[in-house]
């Protein structure tokens, strides 16, 4: 449940979901694709969603939000980790929140379904790289604890996996419906 009570469900991005990454983007104002992608974006190229919506694997891993309150579910929100080369420690992530449904909570949501997954598969940091104007995903990592690394108007920010625990307050009851298989079994 969201702050303002919708309730959403939150699954793997695989192949079937280019037409809601399509939808999703379209609800996107300039200011949030800019800070996405670092640079002013007005659609989202066919080799892109070849790329985020490819199946998951321990190197690339994507989740998406839906808002399940409507007529047919409607796409929110993504977010992923991708290792900076195969095998590392360290992982960047990019989240992307539809303006209507950011400062709602999902963003911290996603990062800590993000980041279990990520522990789960032997990430122990995730990276991002941030515009300086872009105060919302600075606060996003501060409340986690992620720091700026190094300086510029596009800075690097790291984040120490895993998250610290949330406090017991809100632990006893899941916030949203989650849909992330366990990692496969070494060997199989
Ligand atoms: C950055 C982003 C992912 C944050 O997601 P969100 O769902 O709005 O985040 P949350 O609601 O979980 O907010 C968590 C905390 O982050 C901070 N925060 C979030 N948005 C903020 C903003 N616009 N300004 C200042 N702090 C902000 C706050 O501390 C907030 O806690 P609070 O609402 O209790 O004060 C979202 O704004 C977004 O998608 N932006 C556009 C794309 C982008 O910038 N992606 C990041 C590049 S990788």
């Amino acid at each position: 449940m969201l702050r303002n009570g919708e309730r959403v469900l939150i699954r793997e991005v695989g192949p079937a979901d280019r037409p809601l990454l399509r939808e999703g983007f379209a609800k996107l104002s300039d200011q949030s694709r800019f800070f996405r992608f670092l640079a002013p974006h007005r659609k989202l190229s066919e080799a892109e969603l070849d790329r985020f919506c490819k199946e998951n694997t321990d190197e690339h891993f994507a989740i998406g939000a839906l808002s399940t309150g409507v007529e047919a579910d409607m796409p929110i929100a993504t977010a992923r980790f991708v290792r900076v080369t195969e095998g590392a420690e360290e992982a960047e992530i990019a989240l992307t929140i539809i303006d209507s449904h950011q400062r709602l909570g999902l963003g911290s949501l996603l990062m800590r379904t993000l980041a279990e997954v990520a522990v789960s598969r032997g990430i122990t940091a995730f990276t991002a790289l941030l515009h300086h104007d872009n105060e919302g995903m600075q606060g996003l990592l501060k409340r986690f604890g992620g720091q700026r690394v190094s300086e510029g108007l596009e800075a690097e920010w790291i984040l120490p996996l895993p998250l610290p625990e949330k406090n017991k307050k809100t632990r006893s009851r899941p916030a949203c419906d989650i849909l992330i298989p366990p990692p496969p079994k070494p060997g199989l």
